[in-house]
This record gives structure tokens, C-alpha cells and sequence, in this order.
């Protein structure tokens, strides 16, 4: 996959699927944007990617607030020129719960990060890739977008609706060049999964999470984002694209 003199620009890229997105990209040959709150462990992604040779800026951005997402946009425009390729990424999950045990204001903020962050962003990304004439953007959704579980209801409704914003925002601007599609994974070792991962186990509920039987790993799903940011998907829009182990 070649990127170069392409603009990667990633949110939630401090940890898990969004590092190993922002290192492939980073071997594909692109510069790469990173935003994320977590300030440290953002550092570490960023000198991940200047070792794989890739240019690099990095900002804090919270994606639940527009003007912090705004912001940026713009660090990266003034250092890189443009947006080409984005993967709005960042999210969280909380934990398993019972609908009538979660707290309403978990259930407001996983709404808040998973579902407005994306719609955030796509406002601030849109207006500069139509000034350059086009781009990719991948959402990162997940497989509870597509077929939701038990215990994860806030979760699961904030990834539907990223699924169809993403369908619905992929037809406007097909045609205006944007490819607009989004990444469904299912239980992938990260940062987010992990104390999930345990307590399902506790529960015995997670025997076999897939056809493969084992857990996905984030440069499985940093592959799958690659080709849709690439010319390889040319013909590809509005996907919501299931990479989950055949759950
Ligand atoms: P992670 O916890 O390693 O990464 C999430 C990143 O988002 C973190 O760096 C976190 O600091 C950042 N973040 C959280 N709130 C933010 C905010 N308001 N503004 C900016 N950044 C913020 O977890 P992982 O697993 O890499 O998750 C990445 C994405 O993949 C999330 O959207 C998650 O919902 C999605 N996903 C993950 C799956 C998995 O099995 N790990 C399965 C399906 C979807």
C-alpha cells in the first residue's frame, strides 16, 4: 500500500487500534496527524511512527469538543498542508453492564465520545477535504454496531449510530471525491478490551469469540483501515466492514 505525500490524521491514536493505524500508515509511506487525550502515552505513538521514517505531529484533542477538534485540523493543515486520509477512532466502552444498573451519566458520555465525536469530527473534516478535492475517512464502529450484545447497550447504540451516519454522510459526498466508510472489529487486544476480556471470562461467557477462536489483534484492524484509505477500495463507500474473526 503506497501513501505517499498523503496526510494521515487520526483521533484516539494514543493506544491500541489507533497506534497500529497510525504506524501503518506510517509505513505506507504518509505523514501522519495523532490526536488524542492521553497526552503520554500520544508521545509514544509519535515516536513510533518518526522511527518507521514518517513525519509526525501529534495534539490533544477531545473529540467531544468541536473547537478542541477544530484545533486539530488545523495544527495539521499548518504542518502538512491538507487532510487525505482520516480515522476518526477514538472511543470507550466502560464496562459490561445491565441496562438497569448503568449510571446514566456512563450511558450519556459513551454516547457523547463514540457517537458526536465522530459527527465532530466529520464536520471539521469534511469543509478541508472538499477544498482539496477529496480524501478518505474511515469510523472506527465496531461489530456491536452491526449485532449487539448483551450488557453493553450505551455502547451498542452509539456504534449503530455510527454506522448509519457513516452509510447516510458516504452517499453526500461520494460523488465530491470523500470515501466515507467505517471498520467493524470485534474483541481486539487493546487497552479498552483487556479488563473486558477478563471479565467475560469470569462470566464464562467468552469460550469462543469468534469462528477463529482466539482474539484479534489492532494491526488486523489497522490493515482493513489501510485499504479502505487507499486506492485499492476505489469503488468502495459507505461500507461498514465487519473484521471480527467471522463473530
Ligand atoms: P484504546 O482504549 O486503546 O483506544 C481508544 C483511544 O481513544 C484511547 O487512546 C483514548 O485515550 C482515546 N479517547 C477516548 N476518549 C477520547 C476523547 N474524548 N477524545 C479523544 N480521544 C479519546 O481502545 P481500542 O480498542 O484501540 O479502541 C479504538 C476504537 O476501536 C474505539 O472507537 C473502540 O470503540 C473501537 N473498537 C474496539 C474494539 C476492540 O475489541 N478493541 C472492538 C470494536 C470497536
Amino acid at each position: 500500500m503506497h501513501l505517499e505525500g498523503k496526510t494521515a490524521f487520526l483521533t484516539g491514536s494514543a493506544t491500541g487500534i489507533g497506534r497500529a493505524a497510525a504506524c501503518a500508515f506510517a509505513k505506507a509511506g504518509a505523514n501522519v496527524a495523532i490526536g488524542d487525550l492521553n497526552m503520554d502515552e500520544l508521545s509514544l505513538t509519535r515516536d513510533m511512527v518518526e522511527k518507521l521514517g514518517a513525519k509526525a505531529v501529534m495534539f490533544r484533542c477531545d473529540v467531544t469538543d468541536t473547537a478542541s477538534v477544530e484545533k486539530g485540523v488545523k495544527t495539521t493543515i499548518d504542518r502538512f498542508g491538507g487532510l487525505d486520509c482520516v480515522l476518526n477512532n477514538a472511543g470507550m466502552f466502560g464496562e459490561f453492564a445491565n441496562i438497569l444498573k448503568t449510571q446514566e451519566d456512563q450511558a450519556r458520555r459513551l454516547m457523547e465520545v463514540n457517537y458526536w465525536g465522530v459527527f465532530n469530527c466529520l464536520r471539521a473534516e469534511i469543509p478541508v477535504m472538499l477544498d482539496k478535492g477529496g480524501g478518505t475517512i474511515v469510523n472506527m464502529a465496531s461489530s456491536l454496531g452491526l449485532n449487539p450484545g448483551p450488557h453493553s447497550a450505551s455502547y451498542s447504540a452509539a456504534k449503530h449510530a455510527v454506522v448509519g451516519l457513516t452509510g447516510s454522510v458516504a452517499k453526500e459526498y461520494a460523488a465530491k471525491g470523500i470515501r466515507i466508510n467505517s471498520v467493524c472489529p470485534a474483541f481486539i487486544e487493546t487497552p479498552l478490551t483487556r479488563p473486558l476480556i477478563e471479565q467475560a471470562k469470569d462470566r464464562g461467557s467468552v469460550k469462543g469469540p469468534n469462528a477463529l477462536g482466539r482474539f484479534g489483534q489492532a494491526d488486523e484492524i489497522a490493515e482493513a483501515v489501510l485499504w479502505l484509505s487507499s486506492p485499492a477500495s476505489s469503488f468502495v463507500i459507505g461500507v461498514n466492514l465487519p473484521v471480527d474473526g467471522g463473530r
